[in-house]
């Protein structure tokens, strides 16, 4: 099935990086010499996405300076950028809500969300992947977490599973320790049916008072049903200090020069 168009919610507040992010968008924290939204956006490209719709808010606007700066490099990184257009979120209202405001922009098609906190690396592209094994139920990815980490992610009930695909039976958002029913967790990339707009729309606050794209899910499972896809990869959790350190390791364990840095700083400190 073709998707074309990607989501971006970059509306969120990034609390866990203040005060930095009093200033910068979390997005444009880098891993090395690219922000955040780079890698997000490197993802969407290399799995044939052509519509690149960013939904912003008030003080991110060097997102959309360093796509200007995208368009003219495109050339240079050899990347071929179709349309780029950004709509607001005017308030922090939950990423449910973030996904609604791009309503008119994705229109009656299916959909990717990409959240550039959730940094995924691997040879092939995630979201490619999930569009590759879609077939038009909602799908979000999915990895295992440790038992006590699940009161941070929506959490899948299992009815079926391979060594790829989970059909799940429900969904919660950020359970608590003692009611979650697995530790299959959902990273930030989703491929949905157009149809979770009029589910939102509809939708009353959930946990943390956010309108949840969780819940939205949970809603449709009669009707779409709800596929988790187990990435391969390894996933970064960069909304996190602890997240964004270990990426940057890992991106910079792949360079010659700065892999002796870190061998040599772990000399020295051993
Ligand atoms: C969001 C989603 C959650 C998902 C998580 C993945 O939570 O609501 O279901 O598991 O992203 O990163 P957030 O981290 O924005 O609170």
């Amino acid at each position: 099935m073709k998707v074309g168009k990607a989501v971006f919610p970059v509306g969120g507040l990034g609390k866990r990086f203040f005060p930095i992010t009093r200033a910068i968008p979390k997005e444009m924290l880098g891993i090395i010499n690219k922000p955040l939204i780079h890698y997000a956006f490197e993802e969407a490209v290399s799995a044939g996405i052509e519509e690149f719709i960013f939904v912003t808010r008030h003080g991110k606007d060097s997102i959309e300076d360093y796509f200007d700066y995208m368009y003219v490099c495109a050339e240079y990184f050899d990347i071929k950028i179709g349309s780029v257009c950004y709509v607001r979120q005017n308030e922090p209202k939950g990423l449910g809500h973030a996904v609604l405001c791009a309503r008119n922009l994705v229109g009656n098609e299916p959909f990717a969300v990409i959240s550039a906190d959730d940094y995924i690396t691997y040879h092939k592209s995630c979201i490619g992947e999930m569009i590759k094994h879609y077939d038009g139920s909602n799908m979000v990815a999915s990895m295992n977490v440790s038992p006590n980490e699940v009161d941070k992610y929506g959490i899948l009930e299992i009815e079926t599973e391979t060594d790829t695909i989970i059909k799940a039976k429900s969904v919660d958002e950020k359970p608590s320790v003692r009611n979650a029913k697995s530790t299959q967790a959902i990273v930030g990339r989703y491929v949905l049916s157009y149809e979770i707009f009029s589910i939102l729309e509809e939708l009353k606050p959930g946990v943390g008072g956010e309108i949840q794209l969780t819940d939205a899910l949970m809603k449709m499972i009669p009707t779409h049903g709800l596929t988790g896809f187990k990435f391969e990869g390894k996933r970064f959790d960069c909304g996190s200090k602890e997240g964004l350190l270990s990426a940057i390791l890992e991106v910079a364990s792949h360079d010659s020069k700065l892999n002796e840095i870190i061998k040599n700083f772990h000399m020295r400190n051993t």
